[in-house]
């Protein structure tokens, strides 16, 4: 039996990334959860008008995208919890610029450096639709093939409503292989 949840925002867990621009001249960071894939290479990053970030990615149309592990999560959730209106947030991470000036973090596994094409406004929120320029891998994350290896990297997860980090599992079937067995059973 299931119960109408009504109108219930499901689609959880996502993965929680930092988001780093510029604001005049100085870095802050934001945690975000609401975070989207467009096509094969545009992103969707979705935060509300009222936070200091979005003056910084209005102004620059540069942003980061830093994937978190667990040794950045307890940094990560304070720049979720502080604002850069009444905090300086600039010292929490060290980073480099990367090629198009965004903010890359040092400690994190993987980021990709994004400008924004366009913005979807909601009534409260900038929807950034961003294409990624450049993706910055720490080398011990790849495989032999020199893409990210998903056992290596474990990027941290959020959920609502419990409002709980989640971990990544266990590799549990290989992608196209389990289709391909049920459709031979069915033959
Ligand atoms: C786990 C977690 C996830 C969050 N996800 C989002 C999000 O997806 N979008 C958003 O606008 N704010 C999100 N926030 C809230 C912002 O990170 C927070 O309001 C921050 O202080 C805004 O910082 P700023 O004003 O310096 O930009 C999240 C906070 C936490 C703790």
């Amino acid at each position: 039996m299931k119960k109408n949840l009504g109108s219930t925002l499901a689609l959880y867990p996502t993965p929680a990334v930092v988001i780093g621009t510029m604001i005049e001249e100085k870095v802050n960071w934001v945690l975000v959860g609401h975070i989207g894939i467009i096509g094969h290479d545009l992103v969707m990053i979705s935060l509300h008008k009222s936070h200091h970030t979005n003056k910084g990615i209005l102004e620059t149309g540069q942003l980061s995208v830093n994937v978190i592990d667990e040794n950045m999560l307890q940094r990560a959730d304070y720049v979720g919890i502080v604002s850069g209106t009444k905090v300086d947030k600039s010292e929490v991470f060290a980073y480099q610029p990367g090629e198009a000036r965004a903010p890359i973090i040092d400690d994190s596994p993987l980021v990709m450096e994004c400008e924004v094409l366009d913005n979807y406004q909601t009534e409260t929120f900038d929807n950034f639709i961003c294409k990624i320029n450049n993706t910055y891998a720490d080398t011990d994350i790849l495989n032999e093939k020199g893409n990210v290896d998903y056992s290596k990297l474990k990027p941290v997860l959020f959920e609502m409503p419990g409002y709980n980090y989640l971990r990544t599992g266990d590799v549990i079937g290989k992608c196209t292989t389990l289709g391909k067995e049920y459709k031979n059973e069915l033959k």
